[in-house]
């Protein structure tokens, strides 16, 4: 499979932030390949807010990978914020691989957050925040630590700043995280099951946090198995089993009216 794809393909619509057409990831060549995108196709509007659900192993974060270009896609075109991901494109429609410096400022625009929080371990909490803006945009310390007291007392932490992660329970470590990404002003959010890791107790202040971000009007795409949160916040759910989105819409239609088989199935285990 090779990304080969003319001027057509190219979605013109700009209302939206994240376009996905004809996504294909192939890991690993011959007899070896395993196929886990198999033709994706999502939009996310600008502020709105997609919810990922489906089990373990459907590609959930492979397709949350290939949005941020940590994996390089197979096949197919992903267009964020007006931008063709990867590839430039010449006068005849033909894609061109982008410099690895060229793909790094792309991505720079793209926040993510993990279900491991990936602190820093040697740096306080506001460090941490601050690490990005500095390093990669050269941004002034003090400047930079204006902006990082800001995001620390909007995820609730200003009374922690100083601590370091191993001193801050993992749902504090996770809104650390989500302030770290929001330090590089993201377009767009990306969450992969950020909740997942955390004992019960602390789930709540990590989707508290996502809520009032999703307020704001941040695009945000959260893969999550947290039901309630789909059906508050997002304003669409996905649902996709090996490889494919089986089917999407309003959270009401998907959660409760699901169209199709394999949708009512994966409810009825996680409901
Ligand atoms: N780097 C990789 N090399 C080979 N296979 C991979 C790689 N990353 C993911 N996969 C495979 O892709 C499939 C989907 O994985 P993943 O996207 O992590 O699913 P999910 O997040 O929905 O659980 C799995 O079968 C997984 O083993
Ligand atoms: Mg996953």
């Amino acid at each position: 499979m090779s990304v080969v794809a003319d001027s057509a393909a190219l979605p013109a619509d700009s209302t939206d932030m994240v376009s996905v057409r004809a996504v294909h990831k192939v890991f690993g060549h011959g007899h070896d390949a395993v196929h886990v995108l198999k033709g994706v196709d999502l939009d996310v509007a600008r502020g709105e807010v997609t919810v990922i659900l489906g089990p373990s192993g459907s590609g959930k974060s492979t397709l949350l990978r290939c949005i941020n270009e940590l994996e390089e896609i197979t096949g197919g075109t992903v267009v964020v914020g007006g931008d063709l991901m990867g590839y430039r494109q010449d006068a005849k429609g033909t894609l061109h691989r982008l410099h690895p410096k060229a793909v790094a400022k792309q991505r720079s625009r793209i926040g993510m957050v993990f279900q491991r929080f990936h602190l820093f371990p040697h740096m306080t909490a506001l460090e941490n925040v601050m690490e990005a803006p500095v390093q990669v945009r050269g941004l002034s310390k003090k400047a930079a630590k204006q902006r990082a007291l800001e995001l620390i007392e909007r995820v609730g932490l200003s009374d922690r700043m100083d601590h370091y992660p191993a001193q801050l329970s993992g749902g504090q470590q996770q809104r650390v995280a989500i302030a770290r990404a929001l330090a590089m002003d993201p377009e767009l959010m990306l969450f992969d099951e950020p909740t997942s890791a955390l004992d019960p107790e602390l789930v709540g202040e990590v989707l508290s946090v996502m809520q009032d971000l999703a307020r704001s009007g941040m695009t945000m795409i959260v893969v999550t198995h947290e039901i309630g949160f789909a059906r508050e916040v997002a304003d669409h759910v996905v649902f996709m089993d090996d490889g494919v989105i089986v089917e999407s819409g309003p959270p009401a239609e998907v959660l409760d009216t699901p169209k199709e088989e394999r949708t009512r199935n994966f409810l009825s285990h996680v409901l």
